[in-house]
């Protein structure tokens, strides 16, 4: 029998070739240019669960991309986690700024990982973080070391919002019942200072059109006789935030839970420094709600960005036009207590009554889904604390992140069990971004620590 640490060095090698091969599959959920890929990659995963152990894998599918299952129960009177992860990455876009191609993954060395990281699309989030837990499966299944039960949920649209997930949830409650979820799809503060996430951002996210004229005008024939959609548009959006960065639909705060000043106090403690992080992102400044500090504008507040605006000439050279039409995508990250749903009809009541004569508004709602908090006294939070302390010789600091896992709450809605987030990612990372990579030390740091949680856990359960 080996130790986690020794099983690793024995299979480092492999453990890295696996995971660039799962890296070269495009599973781009949101474009269907690649089905395909998005479908082998889940053939793909269904084989590295049972080379991992499992007893039983599955192919469920949905109406949409399919999920991978795989089980392995050993007694039904010892505990169950349940290990959720997605498949699906985001799209490369703009590959210009990618250093090596998105889908070609390379191993580098940066200043934060000298050991080297793999850039690839999907290398963090979240193929990395979801094959660490396929890796600690393997050891501790050839190793006699699994002390409970487990089931693994691998879905494909994590990134588009997790519509089909959901409803799989509400439809297999029995065969998904399980007293923990463990998830590493987050990140920790710093490579010596690890942290395990306990919040996540809800999400409302919508599309607006704006619509003036009936076709494309003459800017001087038509400029200033007649509504901008784009114009109109801009300074709509701009009157959506007032001069402190409150946001100004009405009833938008009505549920956001004010958190003490001993909460704002303990979450101070966390070590941040603003200094490098505007280093780190070439800024001079930072930029935000008035009476917040940065770590509580991305985590705790509300927040109302756009994403995305188009509209009117946008190709070389100059085109005098006033564009029929002008478009955005807003995202609205919502903090626990705030209802996505009732955010999402404020938003488009509010966003339709000042549109001003001249251009009609039409507000589509994307997906969204609710935030999430778990408490750090539960059986869960306090084995994954003991498993961060046996491999980075340190307590973890409990964080929330400002990311969103919509279907988190909707676990804890359907299954009625609490998720522990356990993230291996840095912010610099670039998830979502360009040049996208995940730390070989961090990679191997997560499939260290994970079967310590499984132990700590049954331990700590019975
Ligand atoms: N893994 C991320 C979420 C995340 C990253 C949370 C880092 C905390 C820290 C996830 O894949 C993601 O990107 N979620 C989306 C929402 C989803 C509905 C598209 C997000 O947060 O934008
Ligand atoms: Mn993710
Ligand atoms: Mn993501």
């Amino acid at each position: 029998m080996k130790t986690i640490k020794s099983y690793i060095n024995d299979n480092k090698d492999r453990f890295l070739n696996e995971l660039i091969d799962l890296l070269k599959i495009p599973s781009i959920s949101a474009d269907s240019a690649y089905t395909n890929a998005v479908l082998e990659t889940a053939a793909v995963i269904k084989t590295s669960l049972e080379n991992a152990g499992c007893d039983h894998v599955e192919i469920c599918e949905t109406e949409g991309f399919p999920i991978v299952y795989g089980e392995k129960i050993i007694d039904k009177s010892l505990p169950t986690i349940l290990v959720y992860g997605h498949y699906d990455v985001q799209p490369p876009d703009p590959l210009n700024l990618w250093n090596s191609p998105p889908f070609e993954p390379v191993i580098q060395k940066t200043d934060l990982h000298p050991e080297g990281a793999i850039f690839a699309r999907g290398a963090c989030d979240d193929k990395g973080q979801m094959y660490m837990h396929v890796k600690a499966m393997e050891y501790m299944t050839s190793q006699n070391e699994l002390p409970c039960n487990v089931k693994f949920m691998i879905e494909g649209e994590e990134e588009v919002g997790s519509v089909n997930l959901a409803k799989f949830v509400a439809a297999n409650r029995e065969k998904l019942a399980n007293d923990v979820i463990l998830i590493s799809d987050t990140g920790m503060i710093a490579k010596d200072v690890p942290s395990i996430t306990t919040g996540l951002r809800g999400l409302s996210y919508v599309e607006v059109e704006v619509t003036g004229p009936n076709r494309d005008l003459h800017s001087g024939l038509y400029g200033g006789a007649v509504a901008n959609p784009i114009n109109v548009l801009t300074k709509m959006i701009a009157s959506l935030h007032d001069e402190n960065n409150h946001i100004t639909i009405p009833g938008f705060y009505d549920n956001v839970e004010n958190l003490s000043d001993a909460e704002r106090a303990e979450m101070a403690k966390a070590p941040f420094s603003l200094e490098n992080y505007k280093n780190a992102l070439d800024i001079d400044a930072v930029y935000g709600e008035a009476g917040y500090t940065t770590n509580e504008r991305n985590s705790i507040r509300p927040t109302l960005d756009v994403n995305g605006i188009w509209g009117g000439y946008t190709g070389e050279g100059a085109k005098t036009v006033i564009a029929s039409q002008a478009f955005a995508k807003i995202s609205m990250r919502l903090v626990p207590n705030q209802d996505w749903e009732t955010i999402t009809d404020l938003f488009k009541a509010h966003f339709e009554s000042i549109a001003p004569k001249g251009v009609t508004v039409k507000v589509t709602p994307h997906h969204g889904g609710q935030g999430y908090v778990t408490p750090i006294d539960s059986i869960g939070y306090k084995a994954a604390s003991k498993a961060y302390e046996a491999t980075f010789g340190k307590t973890p600091i409990p964080q929330r992140s400002g990311g969103s896992i919509p279907i988190v709450s909707l676990f804890e809605k359907e299954l009625k069990s609490k998720t522990i987030l356990m993230g291996f990612g840095l912010d610099s990372d670039a998830i979502h971004s360009p040049n996208e990579h995940f730390g070989i030390w961090n990679y191997l740091k997560g499939i260290e620590t994970i079967p310590h949680f499984y132990k700590y856990f049954t331990e700590l359960k019975k």
